[in-house]
């Protein structure tokens, strides 16, 4: 065993998500986002719930932030619901929802936490899908103008902005098989949606710039999908390239390098000719970034396919990436997490390196890595764990989840980070996901990320091992490999 000490600077946070925790839906002049509105349709949700109330954090911010200060992190990454900052289509800005923000911001400062705000984290306004969504122009307009306000209300508060979450979910889970809001499945309308999110990424960027000057500290993060190839061969290595044309460079490249690989358009021919993209778009789209966030949670092993399959939404629900004819997704292997996620932690060292070597000048975040699993709760006081200090001022409420497999799987991701460091990656925090369990999107309830567990009846938060084993890894800023 080697001990491995993180740099004094590491910022070490937990992430959540507005739609996922806040609750309160129709508080202080909030109106409806896609997500409220595709919980409404009969089976989408696997337990047919919703986030009309998830944690009510809304309401209990304040103890959420003491507990923040127990797991003592130096971060914690939210998202603002832009359906609270402008409830109707071209009105004002809503200062009741703007006050929300500062209610929290401003609790996170005094616990000496530092906010990362992400801008967009899939709580589209349902009146701008009523015009589009994602698949018009004009929505990449609004989105400058919200984030605009956004730099406007909150500025200096902020220590890290995030334009998007995951676009690759809005795009294609949303619009191209559409197991995510709006609902739609058409893989045209995927891609038009690619674009105009990176198109409001720029603008979003060049507007919190606007505001707060070249200095604002201007991230965004992408679930950069870790496809390994099930061999040499060259049919899957082919599989292997076009899955992360279509998964990862049509972010990356337009963002980081102002291009896209001409390749996504010949692999993506039959499904767009692209028009959507525009003059200058790219200039736009390619803005000076602080730091780049990745979500990493599994990789995903692929094989070429020798009879290319048929073309048709049916595909894309199995295998949510367009123009994949050609690519087979194998299941995964080994202990799967209650998602079906394989477990492998190299896949985090790997992109980690890779990243940096592509991007040396660029440092990066892990925004979010966690797993789910169904817990259980046992009677009995918060108990230490390899040597934890799990001191009374922790309220256990007489109960405790021990949740080995999450523990386990925190050690090896963090450790994942920490080989990756070793090896030269630019690497300057690492976010759990998730502070608390939450709506999991379209599996509702039903799956629990969180490093401390909500008992929905009660809203009581309950520890789990894996919140006091991160409480330790902060503390002790190094991990044992
Ligand atoms: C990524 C998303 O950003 C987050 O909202 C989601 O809950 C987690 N992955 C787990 O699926």
């Amino acid at each position: 065993m080697k001990r491995y000490e993180f740099l004094n600077r590491f910022i070490w946070g937990a992430a959540t998500a507005s739609y996922q925790v806040e609750g309160a839906i129709h508080e202080d002049g909030r109106t409806p986002s896609i997500w409220d509105t595709f919980c409404e349709r009969p089976g989408v949700i696997s337990d047919g719930s919703s986030g009309a109330e998830a944690c009510d954090q809304y309401h209990r911010y304040a103890e959420d932030i003491e507990l923040m200060k127990k797991l003592g992190i130096d971060a914690y990454r939210l998202s603002v619901a832009w359906p609270r900052i402008f409830p109707e289509l071209g009105g004002k800005v809503n200062q009741k929802g703007v006050d929300y923000y500062l209610r929290l911001l401003d609790a996170l400062r005094d616990a000496d936490i530092k906010p990362v705000v992400t801008m967009y984290h899939w709580d589209l306004p349902q009146y701008l899908e009523d015009r589009g969504g994602w698949t018009n122009r004009d929505t990449s307009k609004r989105y400058a103008d919200y984030a605009e306000t956004l730099a406007k209300a909150f500025g200096d508060r902020v220590d890290i902005w995030t334009t998007f979450n995951e676009p690759w979910c809005s795009a294609y889970l949303g619009y191209g098989n559409g197991i995510h809001a709006p609902g739609i499945a058409d893989y045209g309308k995927a891609l038009d949606a690619v674009h105009h999110l990176n198109l409001a990424h720029g603008l979003g960027a060049q507007a919190v710039h606007g505001v707060l000057g070249d200095q604002a500290n201007i991230s965004v993060t992408l679930n950069l999908a870790v496809h390994i190839a099930q061999s040499d061969s060259e049919a899957d290595i082919a599989a292997k390239r076009r899955a992360d044309l279509i998964s990862n460079e049509v972010f990356l490249g337009p963002m980081l390098e102002g291009r896209y690989d001409p390749e996504i358009f010949e692999v993506t021919a039959q499904d767009s000719d692209w028009s959507c993209i525009q003059e200058s778009d790219l200039e736009i789209i390619h803005q000076p970034l602080h730091s780049l966030g990745l979500n990493y949670y599994a990789t995903t092993h692929v094989q070429g396919l020798e009879t290319p399959k048929q073309h048709t939404a049916a595909v894309w629900g199995e295998n949510p990436v367009p123009a994949q004819e050609i690519v087979d997704v194998l299941p995964p292997e080994g202990e799967l997490t209650a998602m079906g996620w394989n477990q492998e932690p190299e896949g985090l060292t790997n992109t980690l390196v890779e990243l940096s070597k592509r991007f040396p000048d660029l440092p990066l975040m892990v925004t979010e890595n966690g797993s789910a699993w169904d817990d259980d709760v046992s009677e009995g006081e918060a108990v230490s764990i390899e040597g934890a200090n799990a001191e009374s001022d922790i309220e256990t409420h007489g109960k405790i989840v021990h949740d080995p497999k999450r523990v386990a799987y925190l050690n090896a991701h963090v450790g994942a980070v920490a080989k990756a460091l070793q090896q030269g990656a630019n690497v300057i925090g690492y976010f759990a996901w998730s502070l608390l369990d939450n709506f999991e999107w379209s599996f509702g309830y039903t799956k629990r990320f969180g490093i401390i567990r909500v008992d929905y009846d009660t809203q009581v938060r309950i520890w789990k091992d894996s919140g006091l084993r991160y409480r330790e890894i902060v503390h002790d800023n190094a991990i044992e490999l």
